[in-house]
């Protein structure tokens, strides 16, 4: 059996250090559950899409980490699809790739072939776009008989597949539309993502969708609509065995329950705020 942890939103930045105190309970609990690896749901930083610095911080506490974490990239990492102030570009992909590794990548562990994606490249219209539809495919069709896992970091969707445009929370429904085709060909067991800072588990025909909390601060009433999925802190543990996954929403102890609203303000003035 093998166990790996998602940790998801840290928000981290060596310049604005509202959540940082979250990351030493968090590192404490990982070294306590000895994972294989650890997968980290996007928004590792507070504005890697702005600022390398954030990077830098970042992926200096991961290698303190006694496992590697595999990273999938989120907004205030990469940027948005066509956002008018940060949009996802070749640059922001670039200082991604030399902190953190690739964005979108697969690795195989026992029966399972697990899948990253970059969300932030859905709809975005750039080249990389393209190129990771057509990687998808592939990986997707030579998984030999293996049971596939998708991570990435905005959600498909929040209630139903076939729901409209969510505006930022989820992703749009044109790219959704052959990323669902794709779950429902391959019959993909787990698409688990990050970035609603809220926890869910549930089924949508043969998929299970997983949303891994933040372990770095809630969204209160300003900045968050009502929604699905429970408001809390926390990680998520995954056990792959044989064919089954198991999937544990855990509370992780020390973690303060920080409220993105009370800081806005500082974090994300509101230009950035979108
Ligand atoms: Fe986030
Ligand atoms: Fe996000």
């Amino acid at each position: 059996m093998l166990r790996l942890l998602q940790i998801s939103d840290t928000h981290l930045s060596p310049r604005k250090r509202h959540f940082e105190p979250n990351w030493a309970p968090l590192q404490a609990w990982i070294e306590a559950e000895k994972p294989s690896l650890i997968l980290h749901g996007g928004d590792v930083t507070v504005d890697g899409a702005g600022d390398e610095g954030d990077f830098r911080f970042c992926a200096e506490l991961f290698s303190k980490l006694p496992v590697p974490v595999l990273a999938v990239p989120g907004n205030h990492d990469v940027g948005e699809p066509r956002h008018p102030y940060q949009p996802v570009n070749p640059d922001r992909l670039a200082r991604w790739r030399r902190h953190l590794g690739p964005d979108y990548w697969s690795r195989d562990i026992e029966q399972w072939r697990l899948i990253g994606l970059n969300s932030q490249l859905l709809g975005s219209g750039e080249a990389e776009e393209n190129k990771q539809f057509a990687w998808l495919n592939s990986t997707m069709s030579d998984a030999r008989g293996r049971r596939i896992a998708w991570f990435l970091h905005m959600p498909l969707f929040l209630d139903h597949p076939g729901e409209g445009d969510m505006g930022y929370w989820t992703v749009k429904p044109e790219p959704r539309l052959p990323l669902l085709e794709l779950i429902s060909g391959y019959n993909v067991a787990l698409v688990a993502s990050g970035h609603v800072h809220r926890s869910r588990d549930c089924h949508r025909d043969s998929t299970r969708y997983v949303w891994a909390p933040s372990s770095g601060f809630v969204c209160g009433p300003a900045t968050q609509p009502p929604m699905s999925g429970e408001s809390r802190l926390g990680a998520v543990i995954y056990r792959f065995d044989g064919n089954e996954v198991e999937v544990e929403i855990k509370n992780v102890d020390g973690l303060m329950a920080y409220r993105i609203d009370d800081v806005i303000h500082e974090v994300y003035p509101p230009r950035e705020a979108a």
